[in-house]
């Protein structure tokens, strides 16, 4: 299968997935790097694995709703299987969730549903939560609210500061974001309502039911 990485900024999760796809610990190609932001640095890190890259900047457009379209005739036209958004900072409109239904993941920086939105890491530092950690999801129409694929999470220390923190979230998203993109690319996935369970035995294609 060939899927597309979406980005906004940094692109440590790209670079995982990256370096997951030389390992060979992810099988499917690594087709393209989508950007809405034209410096993202993450567009270097894909320019430098020979990636193909494209910019779909929402300065351009009038609406949400043809930025997604554009993106959507792009896609189709390089054959993407499935979409992966790491760290991608806008919300796609129903009509592209529509499109890849089911085969939209996410990576979400707490333990969803608690701390949605922009910014996960700061908000439970700042609430004094004694437990944070990382979701790892499907897309759907609301906000980091699709079914839960993994989750993985760990105690806050007293001696935790916002860097601190952000540097262990990051460090575990890169160790699972990779083994859900595995699990979902070997069709391990099933998905029944909110619950999705991994199984052992792959199937041929990625289920939607
Ligand atoms: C990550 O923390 C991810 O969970 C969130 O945005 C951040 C992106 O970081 N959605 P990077 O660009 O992958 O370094």
């Amino acid at each position: 299968m060939r899927f597309a990485v979406l980005i906004s900024g940094h692109g440590s999760n790209l670079q995982s997935i990256i370096d997951a796809c030389k390992r060979g610990t992810i099988k499917s190609e690594l087709a393209l790097v989508i950007s809405d932001k034209p410096k993202a640095f993450g567009l270097e890190r894909a320019q430098r694995a020979r990636i193909p890259t494209k910019v779909f900047n929402p300065k351009d457009y009038t609406n949400r709703q043809s930025v997604d379209r554009d993106m959507i005739i792009h896609l189709t036209k390089e054959k993407i299987d499935f979409v992966v958004l790491a760290g991608y900072m806008r919300l796609l409109t129903p009509y592209f969730i529509k499109k890849y239904h089911r085969k939209i993941l996410n990576v979400h920086p707490s333990l969803l549903p608690s701390f949605r939105g922009v910014q996960g890491i700061k908000d439970t530092f700042t609430y004094g939560s004694k437990v944070t950690g990382v979701t790892i999801h499907f897309v759907d129409e609301k906000m980091d609210h699709g079914p839960i694929i993994a989750q993985d999470s760990f105690k806050i220390y007293e001696r935790d500061t916002l860097e601190s923190l952000e540097r262990r979230i990051h460090k575990l998203e890169h160790k699972i974001y990779s083994q859900a993109i595995a699990a979902f690319e070997q069709g391990r996935l099933k998905i029944k309502g909110r619950k999705v369970h991994v199984v052992d035995k792959p199937s041929k294609m990625p289920s939607s039911r």
